[in-house]
């Protein structure tokens, strides 16, 4: 029993690893490893006691020579069971063991079942919010064009019932980003019309004067303005091609773009935790891009990049996201489909952490035609629910990232033979760990395959995709975690005219899956899409204006591209591999202290000083780990690049950062920024701007 406490122990501590030891596993797990050339090796923690070394290498011989010991089981090495492995078979390396491989970049292929994850790792099993069914339902009909909402009969049966039920809704409004208001609850018997001005509803029902049930229902009613653009629109493109129209129709309107985004999903998480998903898409011709990598630490910075093509200062100095009003004049992507004719959505869940509006303003005026916000604002505050790692989970009957999906497939639906652009994305089942999206790994599946039979594929192009990998946690002091981080999932589908007509769109993805590639490439593609309606010149929408060498990935992309040229920070930069070098040298020491004295000034000059006497200055305690990069073409003579893994006190803060030092004048630079390992909720309160958040230990904290 000793043994057991002190590896369960040391199994859940982040102490660096020095000693690697190689055991046999059962034979699933074999099979599962030969087949993907994985080296069975499993990493066991540093113990600094040699009596406790010679402890762990007895147990070894004692499991290889009498067998696995039943409290193995304990020891989580069942976390390594068949159960938790499903092999997704696929080809994503460029040459082997490489991602992508040229002098200017060399992007390792990262192991999904290391056991250095998989000890983090559990499969889940979806579970649904409610036993009972809903009561109600809200269906468009096409003949009034309005929504019905209705009681459904077969689900009523298995309500209680008393003398007798009563019901009515009330219709979300929004007021602002942030609060809702709520018309009276309208009663209603059986079946009702639902005015055309309702977007979201709450329902309620009582029996015998009890309320028996209560949920919300979102829908995509006709709205008078889109109808109009539509209509404009496709009036025009068909005067513009006389010669093109009547013969089939469907190809000559513009393709839509719906966008399908789950926060914190790797391109290697996606195999591990959703690896239904990830066969389907591989399956089913869906192009990857292996070689995608983030451009900064978090979700805002990687999607303005994607949605308008600026880095976080410019997106800052361009859209105020901190001013009322300011990303109301942003030129998001969506706005230049709208000015083209397209109707467009966005919805997000956990409204409190939604992109543009976690520590910013989000907008005056609702951004996209449809909404999803005022009505999950009305859904988080009223309906039954469950919250799960400080985020919503069940709203009512269904999960909080369910009404995300359900309101795009509507949306999708309701303007399939039109053009839209569609913006759809979820946090709730994947950001605050790498199993928690396992559970979504059916639903996800069926989800595409609804997609295909109402007709999705065949006019829209569709991203699957992700702004990074997960930022925090015990995976993120490992090497695959690092890597993780910045390789964030992401695949295409293109219709299968569109691949008819344009082979070289084909051959172009084929040939950039393993190339290096970045959210401005994603934004420039977005653009070129819009310019395949023939409404706009892809050239008068203009570059990415904070990468000018990105491009559309819908062309080859430069098999010679380092991360300078696509402006990504060596901090984020996965091109090049790093070698493990003392972390108590001098010069390590040094770097170390001058990373901290950085993190200190920033804080205390952010944003005019106005935070400076609100944090408690850090210091450094230890450098868990230090890595230099392989010397490459690119760097000059006299400049080092080190990675350095470190602790500062008083907050425990575990950090990565990436420096460069020059060593003829002694100079450092931090590059990127200093990434935060581990949570840190509770002590940075005080601090409203993420940016420095990571690096603030408030001197009063909230309990
Ligand atoms: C929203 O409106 C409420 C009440 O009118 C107000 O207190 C709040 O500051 C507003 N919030 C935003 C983000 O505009
Ligand atoms: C909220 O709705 C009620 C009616 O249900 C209305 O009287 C009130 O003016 C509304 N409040 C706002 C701020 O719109
Ligand atoms: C789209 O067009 C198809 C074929 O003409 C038709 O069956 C379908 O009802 C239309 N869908 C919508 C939502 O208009
Ligand atoms: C910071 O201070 C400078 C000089 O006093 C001023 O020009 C600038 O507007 C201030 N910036 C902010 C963000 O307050
Ligand atoms: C390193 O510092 C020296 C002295 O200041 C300078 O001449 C050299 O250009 C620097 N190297 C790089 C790559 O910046």
């Amino acid at each position: 029993m000793a043994e057991k406490r002190l590896l369960l122990e040391r199994a859940d501590s982040p102490e660096a690893e020095k000693l690697e030891v190689h055991m046999t596993r059962r034979k699933s797990i074999l099979q599962v490893i030969q087949h993907r050339h994985l080296s069975a090796s499993c990493r066991v923690f540093a113990l600094r006691r040699k009596s406790v070394l010679a402890l762990v290498v007895a147990f070894v011989f004692f499991y290889f020579l009498i067998g696995r010991p039943d409290w193995v089981n304990v020891l989580d090495l069942d976390a390594l069971h068949a159960d938790n492995f499903l092999p997704v078979h696929h080809q994503s390396t460029a040459v082997d063991g490489f991602l992508v491989y040229s002098n200017s970049c060399r992007i390792q292929e990262v192991d999904p079942y290391k056991p250095e994850v998989m000890r983090h790792f559990k499969r889940m099993k979806y579970t649904p919010c409610q036993k009972l069914p809903p009561l109600t339902q809200v269906k468009f009909d096409e003949k009034s064009q309005k929504y019905n909402l209705r009681i459904d009969g077969e689900a009523s049966t298995k309500y209680p019932k008393g003398h007798q039920l009563h019901c009515c809704y009330m219709v979300v409004e929004r007021i602002n980003e942030s609060e809702v208001n709520y018309t009276k609850c309208h009663v209603f018997k059986g079946s009702t019309e639902l005015p055309n001005s309702a977007e979201g509803i709450i329902v309620k029902c009582t029996s015998n004067n009890v309320q028996i049930y209560i949920n919300g229902h979102a829908t995509v009613p006709v709205k008078e303005a889109v109808q109009q653009r539509l209509q404009a629109a496709s009036e025009k493109d068909t005067q513009e091609n006389v010669v093109d129209t009547g013969k089939e129709d469907a190809k000559t309107r513009p393709l839509s773009v719906l966008m399908l985004g789950i926060d914190s999903i790797s391109r290697v998480n996606l195999i591990r935790a959703m690896p239904k998903t990830a066969q389907y898409l591989y399956d089913n011709d869906w192009f990857e891009l292996a070689g995608y990598n983030k451009v900064d630490d978090n979700t805002f910075p990687n999607i303005m990049a994607v949605t308008t093509g600026y880095n976080l200062g410019n997106a800052h100095k361009a859209c105020s996201p901190l001013k009322v009003g300011g990303l109301d004049k942003c030129r998001f992507i969506w706005k230049l489909y709208q000015e083209h004719g397209y109707v467009t959505a966005y919805a997000e869940d956990a409204v409190k952490i939604n992109t543009f509006n976690y520590l910013k303003k989000g907008f005056v005026h609702p951004p996209t035609d449809y909404y999803l916000r005022p009505y999950l604002t009305a859904a988080e505050k009223l309906l039954d629910r469950t919250v799960v790692m400080g985020l919503p989970h069940c709203l009512g009957y269904e999960t909080a990232a369910e009404h995300v999906y359900d309101y795009a497939m509507e949306f999708t639906r309701r303007y399939l033979n039109d053009t839209y652009f569609g913006f759809f994305w979820t946090n709730t089942h994947s950001h605050s760990d790498i199993s928690q999206t396992s559970s979504m790994d059916d639903y996800m599946v069926e989800f595409l395959q609804k997609l295909v039979l109402q007709g999705t594929m065949e006019n829209s192009i569709v991203v699957f995709f992700s702004d990074h990998g997960l930022r925090f946690g015990p995976t993120r002091v490992t090497w695959s975690g690092h890597l993780e981080e910045r390789l964030p999932a992401i695949f295409f589908w293109l219709p299968e005219h569109l691949r008819k007509s344009h082979p070289e769109f084909v051959q172009a993805l084929q040939v950039n899956k393993n190339r290096l590639t970045t959210p401005y490439d994603l934004h420039l593609t977005i653009k070129h899409i819009l310019s395949l309606s023939g409404r706009v010149d892809y050239e008068s929408l203009g570059p990415a204006p904070d990468c000018p060498q990105c491009q559309t990935l819908l062309r080859p992309v430069p098999l010679q591209r380092s991360c300078s040229d696509v402006s990504i920070a060596d901090h984020w930069c996965t091109c090049w591999a790093y070698e493990s070098v003392s972390s108590s040298s001098q010069e390590i020491r040094k770097l170390g202290k001058r990373v901290v004295t950085y993190l200190n000034t920033f804080v205390a000059e952010f944003r005019n000083g106005t935070y400076a006497k609100l944090c408690v200055p850090l210091s450094l305690h230890k450098i868990r780990s230090a890595f230099r990069a392989h010397p490459n073409a690119l760097d000059p003579e006299d400049v080092k690049t080190y990675r350095l893994i470190f602790v500062t006190l008083p907050n425990n803060g575990w950090y990565e950062a990436t420096v460069r030092h020059n060593r003829t004048d002694e100079s450092v630079v931090v590059t990127g920024s200093v990434s935060r390992l581990n949570v840190y909720s509770g002590e940075s309160e005080c601090m409203k701007d993420f940016a420095a958040k990571k690096y603030c230990y408030c001197r009063q904290k909230k309990g």
